[in-house]
């Protein structure tokens, strides 16, 4: 197993959330790593292109060996910011952007490599063959060991797995959004053996009031009580249940939730409990 069962986002932990500091990050750190959750989940453009820089000085300091962690980034989108002055939000996955970019996130994360990098959202204007050579290229160069996408769609990424093996496929589940168990892209993983990622496994669950979520509150307060479990645990659990062996990508920026969460990887949601969940999400029962 090459990433920890419960993947740690990192999005949230800098000026795109929290506005951690080094010792904070530090905290977040060790304590995800008491639970035995080794991976974590970052982009180059997080917190305005700053956030990897902020985690690997912080993590540098801690004295861990670099290969008892994971370090997974994501390159292709060009942010216009304060940091960048890119003329409009594009994406881009010429050679020469994805080589400079696993440069900065290489050098941003204080790393030799990466052990897996992510295409951040698909365009319709890469190349497989362009985007195979680099694969290959920083592959030889050992700076990236694994590679994959977010966001593709089945087809998407059969093109570019037809050029190059690719791992994963990182695309939003949750039981707000539950798009994935129907579209084809669970299936593919399953034929290929390979492991989805999930991102925003909590939805708008906990940040917004909407008539999914009241329905589903209704059921998950009577499941809180019979599984003797959390909400955002239940949240998790029920993406664990799916035979396609998900790898969620947590987004907490608290030490404490971490914690909570990896308690969802002994919950089994019963099998009419599931459907339930999802009926409240659905607001209808399947058909
Ligand atoms: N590939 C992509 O396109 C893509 C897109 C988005 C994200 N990601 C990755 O996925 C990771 C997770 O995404 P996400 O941040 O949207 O994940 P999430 O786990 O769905 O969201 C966590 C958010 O919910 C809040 N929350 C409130 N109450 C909570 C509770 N009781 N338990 C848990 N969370 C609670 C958290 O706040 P607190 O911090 O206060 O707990 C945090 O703001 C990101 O860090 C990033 O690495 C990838």
């Amino acid at each position: 197993m090459i990433f920890s069962p419960i993947i740690i986002g990192t999005m949230r932990w800098g000026s795109w959330g929290a506005n951690h500091s080094k010792k904070i990050l530090q905290q977040l750190i060790e304590s995800a790593l008491s639970e035995n959750l080794t991976t974590f989940d970052h982009a180059d453009i997080y917190g305005d292109y700053t956030t990897e820089k902020l985690f690997g000085v912080s993590f540098s300091e801690m004295q861990i060996r670099r290969e008892k962690v994971q370090f997974i980034s994501k390159c292709g989108i060009e942010m216009p910011c304060k940091n960048r002055n890119f003329t409009a939000k594009s994406y881009n996955y010429s050679r020469e952007h994805i080589i400079n970019s696993v440069e900065q996130s290489l050098a941003n994360l204080r790393t030799d490599y990466l052990d897996l990098l992510l295409l951040h959202r698909p365009s319709p204007l890469m190349n497989p063959h362009e985007i195979a050579d680099t694969f290959d290229f920083l592959r030889e160069q050992k700076k990236v060991r694994h590679f994959g996408v977010s966001n593709f769609s089945p087809s998407q990424f059969e093109l570019l797995n037809s050029c190059f093996p690719l791992i994963t496929n990182q695309v939003e589940i949750s039981l707000n959004h539950t798009e994935a168990f129907w579209n084809g892209t669970l299936d593919q993983m399953m034929m290929k053996n390979l492991q989805p990622m999930a991102w925003s496994v909590m939805g708008n669950y906990f940040s917004e009031d909407t008539e999914q979520n009241r329905r589903i509150k209704t059921v998950m307060q009577e499941m809180c009580r019979k599984y003797g479990a959390e909400e955002n645990q239940l949240m998790l659990a029920f993406l664990l249940r799916h035979p396609a062996n998900i790898l969620p990508v947590i987004g907490t920026s608290r030490a404490e939730i971490i914690k909570t969460l990896k308690g969802a990887t002994d919950i089994t949601i019963e099998n009419s409990d599931w459907f339930r969940l999802l009926e409240a999400s659905a607001g209808k029962p399947v058909p």
